[in-house]
């Protein structure tokens, strides 16, 4: 058991999560939200759960936070099981959901975090003293005394953050940290939580935002129900997504020749760019997404060249995909795999 809590805090064995709901006329109706998971997260690091609405993210971050149990499998945080040693776990973490729930508005934010130190049982010396530690970290030091319901979303959001660091959890869970903040709020956060996780803290981070994910996430892992893709957000746009894309110039295809481009082996995906400048917008650039299964985008520029041989405006360049072009692939791939 040792190894396992100093090499990953958070754990996950095979993990499903079944919701059933009474409709009407007293049916059951289940939905699984989760299946099959496996995690891994090593300590110290920040691991992004991405996907898209309804895909789970929320529930993982439930079960790992002690608030739902599982319907099968297994979670461990710090090596302990998340419904045998709940209590114990729950000694350990902080769970960020974010929001207007969880704070008392006419409570000051020093006054907000005391009252949470005392639920966790920290003496009054200690709770002050951390209390102002983490208001002053987070920025919040000058609006100590004033009462929460006159914070900006973005200094709420920072209480909340403060609230989850009030017990020096070894690992915590932010559920959509960023969303609804102003982007130079944003920033800021997104500067905090490497820096948290340098300090040895394990860090899970759940997102919508590729470009964050890309920025603050040592490892990402893509789920949709069930496991699409992980590794670090270099690797997963290196290979995992098995995606290169073209660009190239273009002027005004026909429709039939996209259609033509897009049934092309290896082609994935052809978007096209208008020049919205002009009064009559035309399509003057394709980014086309061609599959790497056998090298297959040295071997198609060809084909394609001579498709569209009448309307290329230059040579066509090739780049790697974004995270969120590769994120966008796998789940279509995978929406694909799963109506075969
Ligand atoms: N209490 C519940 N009862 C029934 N179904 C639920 C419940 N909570 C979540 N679900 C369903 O489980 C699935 C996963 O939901 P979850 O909230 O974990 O997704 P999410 O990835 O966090 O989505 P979002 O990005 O929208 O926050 C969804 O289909 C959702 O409708
Ligand atoms: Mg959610």
């Amino acid at each position: 058991m040792a190894t396992s809590v100093t090499e990953f805090p958070i754990e996950c064995v095979d993990l499903r999560r079944v919701y059933s709901s009474r409709k009407l006329f007293g049916r059951i109706q289940s939905k699984v939200a989760i299946e099959g998971l496996n995690l891994q997260v090593p300590k110290g690091i920040v691991f992004g759960l991405l996907g898209p609405n309804g895909a789970g993210k929320t529930t993982v971050v439930r079960i790992l936070s002690t608030l739902l149990t599982p319907t099968s499998g297994e979670a461990r945080i710090l090596g302990m099981d998340v419904v045998k040693d709940a209590h114990k776990v729950r000694q350990r973490i902080g769970l960020v959901l974010g929001g207007e729930r969880g704070l008392y508005g006419r409570l000051t934010g020093l006054e907000n975090l005391l009252y949470f130190a005392g639920l966790n049982q920290l003496r009054p010396s200690e709770a002050k003293k951390r209390a102002n530690k983490y208001l002053s970290m987070l920025g919040l030091s000058d609006r100590a005394d004033s009462p929460v319901s006159q914070y900006s979303r973005g200094m709420k959001q920072r209480l909340h953050l403060a609230r989850g660091l009030l017990t020096e959890p070894s690992v915590i869970f932010l559920d959509e940290p960023t969303i609804g903040l102003d982007p130079e709020a944003a920033l800021d956060f997104r500067k905090m939580i490497p820096e948290l996780a340098s300090t040895g803290v394990t860090i899970l981070v759940t997102t919508h935002n590729m470009p964050e994910a890309e920025q603050i996430c040592d490892r990402v892992t893509i789920i949709n129900r069930k496991l699409m893709a992980m590794g670090t957000p270099d690797e997963i746009k290196r290979s995992a997504s098995g995606v290169t894309i073209m660009e190239i110039g273009v002027s005004a295809p026909s429709e039939s020749l996209l259609d033509k481009l897009t049934l092309m082996d290896g082609v994935l995906r052809v978007e096209p760019h208008r020049n919205i400048e002009g009064v009559d917008p035309r399509i003057d650039r394709l980014t086309i997404h061609l599959s790497k299964i056998d090298n297959s985008d040295e071997n198609i520029d060809e084909p394609i060249m001579e498709l569209l041989s009448e309307v290329a405006t230059g040579p066509p360049s090739h780049r790697d995909p974004t995270l969120e072009e590769c994120y966008l692939a796998i789940l279509r791939r995978g929406s694909k795999g799963a109506a075969a």
